[in-house]
């Protein structure tokens, strides 16, 4: 075997990035981590170039780093969830606003230094994941793909939102673009995050109209459920799981504030399905994505949004499907036609929780974070 050379770019506390590192590096293949908030504080990115080194350099000095110099260009680049610049809260605020934007133009300009045509298998490509984000594209590109999606307006127009709710019988599905969390402290000092939810709203519960235009929302009519469906497009290997959502009330509405009441199970894809996802992968020129489906009362299954960084471990976590090694194989393989095969030794995610159970405190207090994590994160859970 011929070891890869493999990237993951994401932020400390992400337990994906780690578990998968982990697995490569179990399978002998020499994997770097860059986590973007280490940088500027702990971490030192230099590119250079000059007259007799056109392609350039790629050095890195830090906390993780296996090998500085990081020049040869990558077999296979994972952009997991690079977070922001971290700078020091004590900082002049007029030199910290100076600072992070001179940071975060640095940071956006590594994957297009690293990207020199060279072979690299980029999961996913800079360029298609800004893109793919963005929920209004997304409900297009999945009705030109074949898909059925539910009537979606996204504002922050109090008339038109208004208008919508009449339109679909005074109650609508709202949700927000990003998932989003406060973290709030209680009178004893504990520390608490609440996390924004998919909820059905009135008209009557919207705010006034001032208030109404601060925040855009999401808004669909509340689709009726037999159960929910997360696909993980490895890609062309697609792996589904069944949510069984309406089981418990805690999940009905939606399942990720009820998870750890509901079951699920390995789940097999319609083939028009499996299609219509496949062709999405292709409009958006991804390699990876995870996709929501709803499934009705008659069995259609409604699109509901892609994810470009979304959590697929739970998959294993929950209903067994092996999905760290098949991730692990695909960064292996760098291919978008892609079959995982089990003619190998299969790495398993309980093996890496139980190492992580152990040093993920440890781990967290070497590394910077935009929000410091409470705990230890847990694959168990679909927080996106
Ligand atoms: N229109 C809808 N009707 C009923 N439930 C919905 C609707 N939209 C979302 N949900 C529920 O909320 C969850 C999260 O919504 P989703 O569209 O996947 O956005 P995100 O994951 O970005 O918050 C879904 O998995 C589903 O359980
Ligand atoms: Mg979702």
């Amino acid at each position: 075997m011929v070891p890869k050379r493999i990237l993951i770019v994401s932020e400390a506390s992400d337990l994906h990035s780690n578990a998968v590192a982990w697995a490569l590096r179990k399978k002998g293949h020499d994997c770097e981590s860059l986590f973007t908030p280490d940088f500027p504080t702990l971490l030192g990115l230099s590119t250079r170039v000059g007259p007799g080194d056109p392609a350039g350099r790629f050095i890195l000095r830090g906390p993780d780093v296996v090998q500085e110099d990081r020049s040869a260009p990558f077999d296979t680049v994972w952009l997991r969830r690079p977070g922001g610049p971290v700078l020091p809260e004590d900082m002049h605020a007029g030199d910290r606003q100076v600072a992070a934007r001179q940071c975060e133009i640095f940071l956006a300009g590594v994957a297009p230094f690293l990207d020199q045509g060279a072979g690299t298998f980029w999961v996913n490509p800079p360029a298609s994941d800004v893109a793919a984000q963005q929920k209004a594209c997304q409900l297009r590109s999945a009705a030109r793909a074949g898909l059925a999606i539910p009537e979606t307006l996204i504002s922050n127009d109090p008339a038109e939102i208004r208008a919508f709710l009449r339109e679909h019988g005074g109650t609508v599905a709202h949700k927000l673009l990003r998932p989003a969390s406060w973290l709030v402290q209680d009178e004893e000092g504990g520390e608490h995050i609440y996390a924004a939810y998919t909820v059905p709203v009135t008209e009557d519960q919207l705010p006034d109209d001032d208030t109404l235009r601060l925040c855009p929302g999401i808004f669909q009519p509340y689709l009726p459920k037999q159960f929910e469906i997360r696909v993980a497009c490895l890609g062309d290997h697609l792996v589904a799981i069944r949510i069984n959502s309406q089981t418990d009330d805690r999940a009905a509405t939606d399942w990720r504030a009820g998870q750890i009441y509901i079951g699920m199970e390995p789940y097999d894809l319609p083939p028009e399905i499996a299609a219509g996802c496949r062709r999405l992968l292709r409009e958006f020129d991804l390699a990876h994505m995870s996709v929501d489906f709803v499934v009705g009362p008659d069995g259609e299954h409604t699109f509901l949004e892609i994810n470009p960084q979304g959590q697929f471990l739970f998959l294993e976590a929950r209903a067994g499907l092996p999905l760290l090694d098949m991730f692990s194989e695909f960064l292996v393989a760098g291919r978008r036609d892609f079959t995982w095969r089990e003619d190998h030794e299969i790495v398993r995610f309980t093996e890496f929780e139980a190492h992580w159970k152990q040093s993920w405190r440890a781990e967290a207090a070497r590394h910077a974070h935009l929000i410091r994590p409470l705990g230890a994160p847990d694959a168990a859970e679909e927080k996106s």
